[in-house]
């Protein structure tokens, strides 16, 4: 199966610049975006439709779909949008496409990466705009770290839950938020402040390692995990599962312009 990856293409900030249709278009069997394609994830949606009538495409939300909105709403709507069409809505959901689960979530972070949870969300609350500009609880509160943070543990409860499911074909788990502390060799990595890696990843490596049955059933981990939200680009393997992120990020802000990620490859397929 040839999977079309992308992660934070950010139509809120990119001029002159579409998905690749027609000829331009790679050859693949399902489209995954891993989150951030827009603010507001039923317009996501209506995106996706409008230029992949014609293919299976998995599309979960990121940081950015929330804003503007409340976290729960903007899901909502867009899996009415996506209902009973090729686009797959996914939050702490699988679809099954062949013989491939495909398991998807935001994710969020425990924030647990730096060892002090509690300062780490701290800082983000003060300084990230995700605990600014997204609603919850029916638009009636704002989001904070601490409901990210809920969440988080309400998505890798999930996850397990999948990984323990006893299943023939291969699982790939699509998260916006990564799941493994920085992997760049290059030194600054990808380019992030340190101080705010906790609210990007979760040290999550635990669950790419095999595990016996504990009376839930073995744990067998994802074959592949697709991220995005870090603007970076990965293609590597830790323990069982391969690890892969193609973010475009921010721009380009005028035509002809490149994005933040060079290396982001806009016709990136891969085959499981
Ligand atoms: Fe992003
Ligand atoms: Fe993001």
């Amino acid at each position: 199966m040839r999977l079309w990856i992308m992660s934070d293409v950010h139509l809120e900030l990119t001029r002159g610049w579409d998905l690749p249709s027609g000829d331009a278009r790679p050859n693949f069997d399902v489209l995954i975006v891993a989150g951030d394609l827009i603010p507001r994830a039923e317009r996501g949606v209506k995106w996706l439709l409008e230029r992949v009538p014609d293919r299976p495409v998995i599309y979960v939300g990121g940081n950015h779909e929330a804003y503007g909105t409340d976290i729960q709403r903007t899901l909502e709507k867009a899996m009415a949008a996506a209902a009973g069409t090729n686009v797959h809505v996914l939050e702490n959901k699988s679809v099954q496409i062949g013989d491939v689960t495909f398991s998807g979530c935001t994710l969020w972070t425990d924030f647990a990466l730096n060892g002090d949870a509690h300062r780490a969300m701290v800082v983000a609350g003060d300084r990230m705009n995700d605990f600014k500009k997204i609603r919850t609880a029916a638009y009636r509160q704002r989001f904070l770290p601490h409901h990210a943070l809920t969440r988080h543990f309400k998505s890798v409860a999930f996850l397990k839950t999948e990984m323990h499911k006893a299943r023939e074909g291969k699982l790939v788990i699509i998260s916006h938020h990564a799941p493994v502390p920085e992997m760049s060799d290059e030194p600054g990595g990808s380019g992030n402040d340190p101080t705010l890696d906790p609210a990007f990843r979760s040290d999550l490596r635990r669950l790419m390692v095999p595990a016996p049955d504990d009376g839930r059933g073995a744990l067998r981990p994802a074959d592949l995990w697709i991220f995005g939200h870090t603007h970076e680009s990965v293609d590597t393997t830790v323990g069982a599962t391969r690890l892969v992120s193609n973010a475009k990020g921010y721009g380009p802000w005028n035509a002809g312009e490149t994005w933040d990620n060079a290396n982001f490859n806009p016709n990136y397929v891969i085959e499981i």
